[in-house]
């Protein structure tokens, strides 16, 4: 593979799949690293009889999983996860996540929060010391969309800074609409901040769904990077 980003986020993906995936039931977040994780556990289904259910974050993830051919779950049948696998649009030292560049949070944050272990997968690009250093597009929030307006409003006033609803671009005239019928409010902060308390804050103003911060969730990260090699965090 010529391309290093994609061969980073490819190596990243397989060594998690590797050292995280012995069986059970797990949890496939959405986005472009997620796919290698797919690839690499229907190899390893087929070539070590492995066997797993996995439960998607998205339509995206379930078509995923039914195109390459593994066992579909859903929280209702399988509520206790072994590992939740996902990317993320940037990571800090401490592992605290801004995710939802794809647009599907929340389930991502039900999986991760559903799972004994939730390992992220991205590349090089995506390590930071401080959010914000690499990512520029803000932290997503699904909103109710009848209620957009006024979210943007108090997110203003109680945290400063500018939100943007996020626009579908030239496939579809109006916002984009996630999985669950809602909209996305990307909003840029400025600064390093108590991020526990940034996502307790915007998760308490009506009309919020969930927010792309993930704090204290992540507990290791694959990261490839531009030389092949991959770098781990815990
Ligand atoms: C989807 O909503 C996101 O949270 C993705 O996990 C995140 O944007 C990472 O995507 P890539 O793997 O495409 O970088």
């Amino acid at each position: 593979m010529n391309d290093p980003v994609e061969n980073a986020k490819r190596l990243a993906a397989f060594k998690a799949v590797d050292n995280h995936v012995v069986g059970g039931v797990i949890g496939i977040g959405s986005g472009s690293t997620v796919v290698y994780a797919v690839e690499r556990l229907a190899q390893r289904v087929k070539d070590e009889g492995l066997e797993v259910i996995c439960v998607p974050s998205s339509f995206q993830a379930k078509q995923l999983i039914i195109q390459h051919g593994l066992k579909l779950g859903d929280l209702e049948m399988n509520p206790n996860l072994k590992v939740t696998i996902d990317g993320a649009d940037e990571s800090d030292h401490m592992l605290t996540l801004i995710k939802g560049g794809g647009g599907c949070l929340t389930q991502e944050k039900i999986l991760a929060s559903c799972a004994e272990e939730f390992v992220v997968i991205a590349d090089y690009r995506k390590a930071s010391t401080h959010l914000g250093e690499q990512w520029s597009k803000g932290i997503p929030i699904e909103v109710i969309p009848s209620a957009y307006r006024v979210v943007y409003h108090k997110i203003e006033k109680m945290l400063g800074g500018k939100s943007e609803l996020r626009m579908s671009g030239s496939s579809k005239a109006g916002p984009v609409v996630t999985d669950n019928g809602n909209f996305i409010l990307d909003w840029n902060f400025e600064g390093v901040k108590d991020w526990k308390e940034v996502e307790i804050t915007l998760n308490m103003i009506p009309g919020v769904v969930e927010n792309g911060l993930f704090v204290g969730m992540a507990r290791k990260a694959y990261f490839g990077m531009s030389d092949g090699s991959v770098m781990e965090r815990d």
